[in-house]
């Protein structure tokens, strides 16, 4: 560890793994280097930031930014703006930012008036806002919402979490 301007954090836990940060720390490191700018941006590796259903995730100090859903080809930019004190806004999540935004709404509609409700009621709410089954698989993974078979076949049930309910303050 040296000072330098920027730290650098790249999730590469499980989740942001399995979708591509170890390329993404890897081209973003050579980048930096290939610039000469390894004694300015210190770039290292972490753990979850709990942030892994829109990963690949990265954290920039001191700057307090969070970006995800980094990709290999976003990085040239990214290493710019490292570079130029600036921030990639495209990239920057935060809990304002349109698609954490569209994810409280849902998650706001899902829990009203209880967390749980019939897995068809959730899907579409889901569906009407752009949330595919894929993204709900994920979100299942997550720990976000949690699947349930009906008692005395009655329907499915979906139940959104607390952790989901705390991440989105619903
Ligand atoms: S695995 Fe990267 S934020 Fe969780």
């Amino acid at each position: 560890m040296h000072w330098t301007d920027k730290h650098v954090l790249c999730c590469t836990a499980s989740h942001c793994a399995q979708k591509g940060a170890n390329d993404v720390v890897m081209q973003l490191r050579r980048e930096v280097l290939r610039r000469g700018l390894d004694s300015r941006i210190f770039v290292n590796t972490c753990g979850t930031i709990d942030l892994c259903d829109v990963g690949p995730n990265i954290v920039v100090y001191p700057d307090g930014v969070i970006y995800a859903g980094v990709t290999p080809k976003d990085i040239k930019e990214l290493v710019d703006a490292l570079a130029a004190g600036q921030t990639v806004e495209r990239l920057v999540l935060g809990p304002d930012t349109a698609a954490e935004c569209g994810r409280r709404d849902l998650y706001a509609a899902a829990t009203d008036p209880a967390p749980t409700r019939p897995a068809a009621d959730l899907e579409a709410l889901a569906a009407e806002r752009g949330f595919d089954a894929a993204w709900l698989a994920e979100q299942a993974r997550r720990g976000f919402i949690a699947r349930k078979p009906g008692a005395d076949g009655g329907p499915e049930t979906i139940t959104v979490t607390k952790k989901a309910r705390d991440r989105y303050g619903v």
